[in-house]
C-alpha cells in the first residue's frame, strides 16, 4: 500500500510539473481513500481546467460509470453475469457515442490519464471476471477494484470549466 501511494505521489508530482493551473506541490493531496477517511476538501483537489464542452464530455463518461455500477449491483443480486458483462462492455460504445473533443487529451495531466486508463482496464476486467468466474464474490471483488479507482481519482482531481 505504501509503495502504491508513493507511486501516486510521484505521478502527481510529475504531472504537476507541466500543469499551469495546478496548486503548489505543498497543496497537493496525497489521500488514502481506501481507509476510513471521508473528507477531501475541494480546495485541496487539483484543478483540471476544461472548456464547457470538454467538461460535459468527461461528466458524461462519469454518468456511464454510475449507471454501470447501479446495473452491476442489481444484476449481481440475481447472479446475472451476462448483464454485468454486457454493461461493462458497453463502456466503449457509451464513450464513443459523442466524439472526443480534439484538445481534451492534451489538457489532462499525466497522472489523470494514468487513473483514466487504469479505470478503463479495471472495467474491461469486470466484464471478463463476470464471464469467466460466474461467481458473485469474484465479480463483487472486481467491482470493488473498479470503485477504488473512482474513489482515488475523485479525492485528487476536480474539473473547472473556463
Ligand atoms: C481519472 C479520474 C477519475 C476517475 C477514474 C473517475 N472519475 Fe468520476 N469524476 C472525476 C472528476 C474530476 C469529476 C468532477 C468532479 C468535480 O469537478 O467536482 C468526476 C465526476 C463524477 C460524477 C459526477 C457527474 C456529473 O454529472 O456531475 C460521477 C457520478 C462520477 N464522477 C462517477 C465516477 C465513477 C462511478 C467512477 C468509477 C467507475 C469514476 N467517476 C471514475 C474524475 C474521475
Amino acid at each position: 500500500m505504501k509503495i502504491k501511494l508513493l507511486t501516486y505521489a510521484l505521478l502527481i508530482a510529475l504531472s504537476m510539473a507541466g500543469c499551469a493551473e495546478a496548486p503548489k506541490t505543498a497543496d497537493v493531496v496525497k489521500p488514502e481513500p481506501s481507509g476510513l477517511k471521508f473528507s477531501y476538501p475541494t480546495a485541496q483537489r487539483n484543478v483540471v481546467t476544461l472548456s464547457p464542452p470538454e467538461r460535459e464530455f468527461m461528466l458524461n463518461e462519469m454518468r456511464y460509470y454510475l449507471d454501470m455500477i447501479w446495473v452491476t449491483s442489481d444484476a449481481l443480486s440475481r447472479d446475472d453475469f451476462d448483464t454485468v458483462a454486457k454493461v461493462a462492455r458497453s463502456r466503449i460504445p457509451a464513450m464513443s457515442s459523442s466524439p472526443l473533443p480534439p484538445n481534451l487529451e492534451a489538457k489532462l495531466p499525466a497522472a489523470y490519464k494514468t487513473y483514466w486508463r487504469a479505470t478503463h482496464a479495471t472495467v474491461d476486467e469486470l466484464a471478463s471476471t463476470a464471464e469467466r468466474s460466474r461467481s458473485s464474490r469474484e465479480t463483487l471483488r472486481q467491482l470493488g477494484v473498479v470503485m477504488q479507482g473512482c474513489n482515488e481519482c475523485h479525492a485528487i482531481f476536480q474539473f473547472q470549466a473556463r
